[in-house]
């Protein structure tokens, strides 16, 4: 039976944790030959991913499909460029670049915020993610659009409701993923005529190692459980299933969204 993303080249950042591991094995069970990229190679423990002792890339082989891991920071541009180099030279083109990698150092007012923790947040978040739309966008202007969605490429940045609404306590990151919300808008303006998908998914509160502290402390537990309309929060694969959406050729005619998923946290 034909898979959503067969024959499709990926890119994931981050892919050894949370949303990124889940979006790699997601694209890679739809078909699609996926170049997992991380700081680290092992799958990052603490999380609650599955089969955590096994790395991603390693993972999709023994599930029969095809990964590579090229070890990057995204904060660098040569590493970045390197990713999208070892996409051509691999697999001769690059459909699907998902800008995932991302961090978040802590609840804190501005009073409180150092200005090392509000450079080290811009520079992976946003910088990360304007590279690599930049060595992304480079290449998919190379190349032709494909026969079966009649896009050249696409772009999927993964920002957050940060982006979108005021979290309490967190002032850097929401700068950094409000950057992200509107540079993917800016970027769909310019390259739609070029017939690139460029989208964001903004999450709401999900399990994964970057959330855990606030979920085993039991009262931001609480809080976090309370403020969702859902009557659970969410987690990496639902993440995973909206960037499947918008990596497929269903949706050919969306660029410049910011796909929310939250279980209605900021439908209030
Ligand atoms: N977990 C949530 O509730 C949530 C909500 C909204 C948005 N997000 C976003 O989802 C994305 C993934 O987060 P997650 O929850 O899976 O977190 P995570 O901490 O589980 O995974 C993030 C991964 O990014 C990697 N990373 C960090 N800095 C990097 C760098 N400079 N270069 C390359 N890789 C780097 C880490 O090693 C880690 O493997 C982030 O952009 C995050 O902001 C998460």
């Amino acid at each position: 039976m034909a898979k959503r993303l067969d024959g499709k080249i990926a890119i994931v950042t981050g892919s050894s944790s949370g949303n990124g591991r889940a979006i790699a094995l997601t694209f890679a069970r739809e078909g699609a030959k996926v170049i997992c990229s991380d700081l680290q190679k092992s799958a990052r423990q603490g999380g609650y991913d599955e089969s955590i002792d096994i790395d991603t890339d390693e993972l999709i082989r023994q599930e029969g499909g095809q990964a590579l891991f090229l070890k990057a920071d995204v904060t660098k541009a040569k590493d970045v460029q390197a990713l999208v180099d070892l996409a051509v030279s691999e697999f001769g083109r690059l459909d699907i670049m998902v800008n995932n990698a991302g961090i978040f150092t802590g609840l804190n007012g501005i009073v409180e915020e150092t200005e090392e923790a509000f450079d080290l947040t811009m520079a992976v978040n946003t910088k990360g993610v304007w590279l690599g739309c930049k060595s992304a966008i480079t290449q998919m202007l190379e190349q032709n659009a494909s026969a079966s969605s009649g896009s050249r490429g696409k772009v999927i940045n993964i920002a957050s409701i940060g982006g979108l609404v005021g979290l309490a306590q967190e002032p850097g990151y929401c700068t950094s993923k409000g950057a992200v919300v509107n540079l993917t808008k800016q970027l769909a303006v310019d390259y739609a005529p070029e017939r690139i998908n460029i989208n964001a998914i903004c999450p709401g509160f999900l399990e994964t190692a970057m959330v855990r502290p606030f979920l085993e402390d039991e009262e931001l537990n609480k809080g976090l459980h309370d403020q969702s309309p859902w009557p659970h929060l969410g987690n990496a694969q639902d993440v995973a299933y909206a960037a499947l959406f918008l990596a497929s050729d269903e949706s050919r005619w969306v660029t410049g969204s910011s796909l929310v998923v939250d279980g209605g946290f900021t439908a209030r």
